[in-house]
């Protein structure tokens, strides 16, 4: 099979179109005639090996423990291990075979992937193998942290910042599912974007500071995480709460060990009582299977992914130095 590969890490320079052997699969898993994988931040940290601290956390020391990068993907089943029962040769699939943060390659930029069959949904026959591939990590980190962790019910007052994105887009779609007034934040260019994701209003972070909001907001989705916390605080409720996704922006920003998002993790941790009040716990509420909620998000029309642009499998190297010129209004596929 044709595969991109990479035998260290670095700049997309990295990146090789070669020939290898057709992987083989578990008994829980399945063979998957990739037809698109996407193209997101978390592919980048691992092709790069930023910041370093990852290569410590099992994507490998000195060079990238499996060679092929790439985690979300949609295509076609060709084979079925012994245990599996619930898919079938045929089925139309998409799923994440890496967890967003684990930050480890998942080989979905090739032509076929093995993958564990409960990481995989059926596709909806109205979405398209482009648009399935956008959707597992941004749409199941943006899931849990609205839906879990943000605890958002009817009414609830939710700001984005940095909607106009990956993760972005699907938080304001999914906040709006639920019946939160949603606001999105973001760049001039994307202000369309966001109306289309279902932002009730949308602010452009260069004309207007969102911390300074005469209405506070119960939750604030904070993706670049450039804001002070005390600023932050002055734009929440009383008991409003506060989920940093963070944004390491492909290298430009913070340390080479531990990048920009992990140091301000820890300084909110550290930062009581605003800290304590950056979740309302739904632990309890956890979904057994997100990726088929996300199934029925798409079948359903709540969640709608935004593709900007789709590239060959061998354009591989471009599409990533095109997701690091951060000028892209929606999601950047590699197709098969
Ligand atoms: N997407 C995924 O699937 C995924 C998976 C795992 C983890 N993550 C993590 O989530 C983070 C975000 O990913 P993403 O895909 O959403 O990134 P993204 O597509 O680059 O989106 C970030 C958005 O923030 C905007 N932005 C930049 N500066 C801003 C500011 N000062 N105020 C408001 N908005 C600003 C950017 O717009 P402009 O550049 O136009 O200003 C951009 O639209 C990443 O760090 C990544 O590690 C993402």
């Amino acid at each position: 099979m044709k595969a991109i590969v990479q035998h260290k890490y670095g700049s997309p320079d990295v990146l090789e179109l070669t020939d290898m052997a057709t992987p083989s699969i578990a008994a829980d898993e399945v063979l998957v005639r990739v037809r698109a994988a996407s193209v997101h931040a978390d592919v980048w940290h691992v092709i790069a090996g930023r910041p370093f601290v990852l290569r410590l956390m099992g994507a490998g020391l000195l060079r990238p423990k499996s060679p092929i990068p790439g985690t979300d993907l949609a295509g076609t089943i060709e084979a079925v291990g012994g245990e599996v029962g619930s898919l079938r040769p045929g089925d139309e699939v998409f799923g994440e075979v890496v967890r967003g943060h684990q930050w480890k390659n998942g080989a979905a930029f090739a032509e076929y992937a093995s993958v564990p069959a409960k990481a995989l949904a059926l596709k909806p026959a109205t979405v398209s193998f482009e648009e399935a591939a956008a959707v597992p990590t941004s749409a199941l980190i943006a899931l849990s942290n609205i839906r879990e962790v943000g605890g958002v019910v009817e009414g609830d007052r939710v700001l984005v910042n940095g909607a106009g994105g990956g993760v972005g887009v699907f938080a304001m779609q999914i906040a709006a599912a639920l019946g939160g007034h949603v606001t999105g934040v973001d760049s001039a260019a994307k202000l369309d974007t966001m109306r289309l994701a279902g932002a009730d209003e949308v602010i452009d972070y260069k004309k207007r500071d969102f911390t300074t909001s005469a209405e506070p907001y119960d939750l604030i989705i904070d993706i670049p995480g450039n804001r002070s916390f005390a600023d932050l605080k002055r734009a929440l409720v009383e008991d409003g709460r506060y989920i940093l996704i963070g944004h390491d922006h492909y290298g430009d920003t913070g340390s080479r060990w531990i990048g920009t998002t992990i140091p301000r993790m820890l300084k909110l941790e550290a930062t009581a009582p605003f800290g304590r009040r950056k979740r309302r716990d739904k632990a309890d509420e956890a979904d057994p299977d997100p990726m088929e909620t996300i199934r029925q998000m798409l079948e359903s029309g709540q969640l709608r992914p935004v593709i900007d642009r789709t590239f060959q499998l061998e354009q591989t190297a471009e599409a990533l130095r095109y997701l690091m010129a951060g000028v892209a209004r929606g999601k950047i596929v590699v197709t098969m």
